[in-house]
């Protein structure tokens, strides 16, 4: 089996999916599981879902969320309770019922001969980076995940990585789980000791740029998913612009994964968080 991917996008579904699960990762991140055999079936790494989460004019605009890991019929979705959406998502009970639209997006790629890859992780960016670990593992590629939280119960998705990693480095920003400092403090000796042939790479914006500018540097190809503010989710709308060296692009339809050398990095266009 040849796993190199060059990612063309199939057709979107739009699917009535039941809660299966839905409970707490850690404080304000919880793990949702859809039934949703379509959609399931269908996804790959790095694409997202566009999730109607209630009835009513606070829920018109469906909220775009990656998939962490599919599993025969079922999507798993890490997310982190922010607003309006996401508060009615941690109220889901098993049984319920919403509906998605996906798969979506451009997500990521792996280069024919990909024999070693570098996952860096900041925050919720570990969010579409269970699937690509377990795509990857299962290609034989052996993984590298550098992952970077605030504290030690925000590295979130540890249990995926660690059975497909051969190596999982860890950061916090108070020193509670592995190196005391950023994730992008790992970086360089990962891509030193390690020689990835690809760096992967979600997370705050300004962690992305940094790790982009380290796999420069290391003349690594690196891979970024970046998050906009994203209201049709299907190309129409142009609210989810990301300015590139070919242009301006589209988050929704031309990324959510592009090639991190391409990227020019504008703060204007990064969602404001709470
Ligand atoms: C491709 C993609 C994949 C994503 N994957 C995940 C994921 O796996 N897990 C996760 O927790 N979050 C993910 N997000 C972000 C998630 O969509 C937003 O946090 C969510 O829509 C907020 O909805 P809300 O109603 O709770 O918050 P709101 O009250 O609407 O807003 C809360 C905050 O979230 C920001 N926000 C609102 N809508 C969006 C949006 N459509 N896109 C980005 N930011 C937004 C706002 O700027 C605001 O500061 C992803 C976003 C994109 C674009
Ligand atoms: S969300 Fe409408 S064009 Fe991307």
């Amino acid at each position: 089996m040849s796993c190199a991917s060059t990612h063309e996008d199939g057709h979107r579904l739009l699917e009535r999916v039941t809660v299966v699960a839905n409970d707490r990762v850690t404080e304000g991140v919880g793990l949702i599981v859809l039934e949703s055999p379509r959609v399931a079936r269908a996804v790959r790494p790095g694409q997202f879902v566009h999730l109607r989460i209630s009835t009513g004019t606070d829920f018109i605009l469906r909220r775009p969320f990656s998939i962490h890991r599919a599993e025969e019929d079922r999507l798993h979705i890490l997310y982190q309770v922010l607003g309006t959406g996401t508060r009615a998502l941690a109220e889901k009970r098993r049984g319920e019922e919403m509906d998605v639209i996906g798969p979506l997006g451009h997500g990521w790629e792996i280069p024919e001969g990909t024999a070693h890859a570098l996952l860096v992780a900041g925050g919720l960016g570990a969010a579409p980076m269970g699937m690509l670990a377990e795509q990857l593992s299962a290609c034989g590629v052996a993984v590298t995940v550098a992952q970077g939280a605030p504290t030690a119960e925000r590295l979130v998705g540890q249990g995926v990585f660690e059975a497909t990693a051969r190596r999982v480095l860890t950061a916090t920003d108070d020193g509670s789980a592995g190196e005391h400092g950023f994730v992008t403090g790992l970086v360089e000796g990962a891509l030193a000791t390690d020689r990835p042939d690809v760096v992967y790479v979600c997370g705050p914006e300004a962690m992305a740029r940094i790790v982009t500018a380290q796999a420069a540097a290391a003349d690594v190809p690196c891979q970024v998913s970046l998050e906009r503010l994203m209201a049709c989710g299907i190309g129409a709308c142009l609210s989810c612009v990301v300015t590139t060296t070919d242009g301006q692009r589209r988050a929704c339809v031309d990324g959510p994964v592009f090639d991190a050398a391409h990227v020019v990095w504008d703060v204007s266009e990064i969602p404001p968080k709470h």
